[in-house]
């Protein structure tokens, strides 16, 4: 390990937030067994709200955010992992209480690594990040009505937040698992992209607003919902008996208000996806589905790769909603 490396660091001094690359050394490295030598690492909805003003998640300064990173094992004290393994991190609160990956080098508990599968790269990792394995534990979520819930076949899928990180990898995951994914999209200029992804209707957001009935017609078989708020409202009245919604997000507000009736009368079942605390396990399961799922050179184009410098002007952006893909964050740019 080098005496210096890169890492964006977030301070509050004084009540005065500010976020700017620094140099560090292995003493500023205190947590965790095993030390890895980042790759990538992308931007995801959190880091945004953390690089912005620490998002009321970050209580500890100064801090290195980062909730995800792909890199190689450079030492470790665990003999599951040994030197130049190749490794994925997501979540299990690192980038929020551990020192993250916008860095050269994290050192992490070996229980939240998880190595990276034969038919992926580091990069490819990190192109689908946190958001796309967010969207694989949600597309698996609506494949259980099929198999884990012996329910019946899942034909229409809603996936709101469409062209987002999330939005963008679910489309594509739900479509190659046999789905007519219908993408709900506020932006008016992406309906190709999505179609592209493998979207079969495009909706606007719009029409998700405004009041809703106790019940409406049934039109959805599982719904992925990256949105919330008060969409989720007639998402839930929309779907179908025995359906599943499933919600990792909750980019259009957090506070939900609803009824009981989709749950009573129609069974509906709404499923919170937590990808930070997900086992290792199970996310293991779901990185090595990656290479069915995901077409990644269909992806590329919608892929911007960022240095440390260059994610400090990127992140507001997210925050605005007016971004489209991803940002990979290469540390060593
Ligand atoms: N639970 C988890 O484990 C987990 C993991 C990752 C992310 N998340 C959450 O999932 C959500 C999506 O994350 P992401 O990485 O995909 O973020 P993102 O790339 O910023 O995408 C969010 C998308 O939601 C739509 N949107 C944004 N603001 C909206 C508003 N006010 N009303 C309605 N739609 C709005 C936009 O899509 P359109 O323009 O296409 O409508 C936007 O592209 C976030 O809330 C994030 O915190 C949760």
């Amino acid at each position: 390990m080098p005496k210096n490396f890169k890492a964006i660091v977030i301070d509050n001094k004084d009540e005065k937030f500010t976020r700017e690359v620094k140099d560090l050394n292995s003493d500023h490295l205190k947590d965790g067994n095993v030390l890895v030598r980042i790759d990538f690492s992308s931007l995801n909805f959190k880091d945004a709200l953390i690089l912005n003003n620490g998002g009321r998640i970050v209580k500890k300064y100064p801090f290195v955010p980062g909730i995800d990173f792909s890199g190689i094992v450079e030492e470790s004290e665990d003999e599951k992992f040994k030197k130049d393994d190749k490794v994925i991190l997501t979540g299990f609160r690192v980038g929020e209480i551990y020192y993250g990956g916008f860095s050269q080098y994290a050192k992490v508990n070996s229980d939240f690594l998880v190595k990276l599968p034969k038919d992926l790269t580091n990069k490819k990792a990190m192109m689908m990040g946190t958001a796309g394995l967010t969207a694989l534990l949600c597309s698996f979520a609506v494949k259980a009505k099929e198999e884990l819930l012996m329910g019946s076949k899942v034909k229409d899928v809603l996936v709101t937040g469409a062209t987002g990180g999330v939005g963008s990898f679910a489309v594509m995951a739900l479509s190659k698992m046999g789905y007519d994914v219908h993408a709900v999209t506020g932006k008016k200029d992406k309906h190709d992209y999505l179609k592209k992804l493998g979207a079969k209707n495009i909706l606007d957001r719009k029409e998700f607003m405004g009041e809703s009935k106790l019940l409406e017609k049934g039109m959805w078989d599982c719904v992925v919902d990256n949105v919330g708020g008060e969409g989720l409202t007639k998402i839930l009245a929309q779907t179908k008996p025995g359906g599943i919604v499933a919600l990792p997000g909750n980019a259009g507000g957090v506070k939900i208000a609803t009824n009981t009736m989709p749950f009573v009368i129609r069974g509906v079942k709404l499923w919170g996806i937590d990808s930070s605390g997900t086992s290792a396990r199970r996310k293991d399961f779901v990185w090595n589905e990656v290479g069915k799922l995901i077409d990644f050179t269909m992806i590329e184009s919608s892929i911007k790769e960022a240095s440390l410098n260059e994610l400090l002007s990127e992140f507001p952006k997210m925050l605005k909603g007016e971004l489209t893909g991803r940002i990979l964050v290469n540390p060593n740019k």
